[in-house]
């Protein structure tokens, strides 16, 4: 190939991997793990990051990499529609990966209609507006939804769920993201618009809102407050470290088969109350306390009504066809979580203060 030949189809492959994508909740938990992997990773995409900043949602998560020249971050709801749609008509997305959502299942109980309104109505908009705006377009756009596995409800002691499960949501929030899989699916099925789901297990690491167990657990610790534990402990969750949850949304977005399900997992099972002894043996390591300080915090408090007693993720699927398997192992990605969260008291102090405090009064005092 002579030399201009080569520098024009560098050019027109250059401008091929061009790449406009919406994230929506990038300022949250998992959403800014995957702003951060996809605008350092592809610096040819612009990545737009659409954030309400609810209570959860913080910009001090994207602080190093708040002023990149591929990164943009657009304040407002998706419950608005108007705003959504003029956001599809500004940057005429080529993909979308929606994260945003109300994600906390006792605060779900409190208040079940602000989890329609996000996780719903929220949903429905973002697919109108990328079903108008892709109309005679669909074969190059994706819409990537993120799921959850409680939708699949509550396991007894055997089995995983597969990605046929049925769905059996238990729970105001798990019937909000069930709904709003289906809507993403009948769009596939009614419109032919191109999408992909995953449903993924409990998530742990840095950034996580401290009303969720290890984030809350860790910072009742620090302060010398009781641990809550719901009912007898025994309800099992399967853990997964952020940092491959985002590494899974990266490949099932580039590499996954459109209209498909994939489950993500961690292939890490444990009891509530085995995981709260390890949390805090590990916390007395880390803050030089004497052995079973911490443990003396555990309370037993009434059980969340509802509780689902076990989820387990059979990930075989994303497995096989797209190699994918966690890269942590468990108590390597609390140990490193536990020294995030107390490097980064600034981080848990400036989201403790507010909305935070209401809410933890009025949900265990
Ligand atoms: P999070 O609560 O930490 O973050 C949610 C983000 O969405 C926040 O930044 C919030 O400001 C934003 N948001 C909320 N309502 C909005 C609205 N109306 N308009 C625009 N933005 C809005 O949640 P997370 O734990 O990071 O979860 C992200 C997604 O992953 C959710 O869809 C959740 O269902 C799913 N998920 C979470 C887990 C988990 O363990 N955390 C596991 C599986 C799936
Ligand atoms: P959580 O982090 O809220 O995630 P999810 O309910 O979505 O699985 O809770 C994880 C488990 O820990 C769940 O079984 C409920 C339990 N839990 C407590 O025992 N005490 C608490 O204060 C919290 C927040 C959770």
């Amino acid at each position: 190939m002579c030399n201009n030949c080569l520098y024009l189809f560098t050019l027109l492959n250059r401008i091929k991997m061009k790449k406009t994508l919406l994230v929506t909740g990038g300022a949250g938990f998992i959403g800014s793990h995957v702003v951060r992997l996809f605008v350092n990773k592809y610096t040819e995409y612009t990545i737009v990051n659409l954030d309400n900043l609810t209570y959860a949602g913080n910009l001090e998560n994207l602080i190093d990499i708040q002023g990149r020249s591929n990164y943009i971050f657009e304040k407002g709801d998706i419950v608005d529609k108007n705003f959504v749609n003029s956001l599809f008509a500004k940057y005429k997305f080529d993909g979308v990966i929606h994260l945003a959502a109300e994600s906390h299942v006792d605060r779900s109980i409190t208040n079940p209609l602000e989890f329609v309104k996000t996780n719903v109505l929220g949903t429905i908009n973002l697919l109108e507006s990328a079903r108008n705006s892709w109309a005679d377009k669909f074969s190059e756009k994706l819409f990537y939804h993120i799921s959850t596995d409680e939708v699949y409800g509550s396991l007894g002691a055997e089995g995983l769920f597969l990605e046929t499960t049925s769905y059996d949501p238990q729970s105001p929030y798990s019937a909000s993201k069930a709904s709003s899989d289906h809507f993403v699916r009948s769009y596939g099925n009614t419109y032919g618009l191109p999408f992909v789901i995953s449903n993924c297990s409990n998530n742990y690491g840095p950034n996580q809102f401290p009303e969720k167990l290890i984030p809350l657990f860790i910072h009742n610790i620090k302060q010398s407050n009781d641990l809550p534990v719901y009912g007898d402990g025994k309800f099992t969750r399967d853990w997964l470290y952020v940092i491959d949850h985002a590494i899974a949304i990266d490949l099932i977005f580039h590499k996954g088969r459109k209209q498909e399900t994939y489950n993500i997992g961690g292939f890490n099972e444990w009891q509530n109350i085995d995981l709260i002894n390890e949390l805090c043996d590990q916390m007395d390591k880390a803050l030089g306390n004497s052995p079973k300080t911490s443990k003396e915090l555990i309370s037993f408090v009434k059980d969340r009504p509802g509780h689902d007693k076990r989820y387990a993720i059979d990930a075989s699927k994303i497995h096989t066809e797209l190699g994918w398997s966690p890269s942590v192992k468990f108590e390597e990605g609390l140990e490193k979580t536990i020294s995030w969260y107390l490097e980064n008291d600034h981080w848990l102090e400036n989201v403790t203060s507010g909305e935070y405090q209401k809410y933890y009064e009025k949900q265990y005092r």
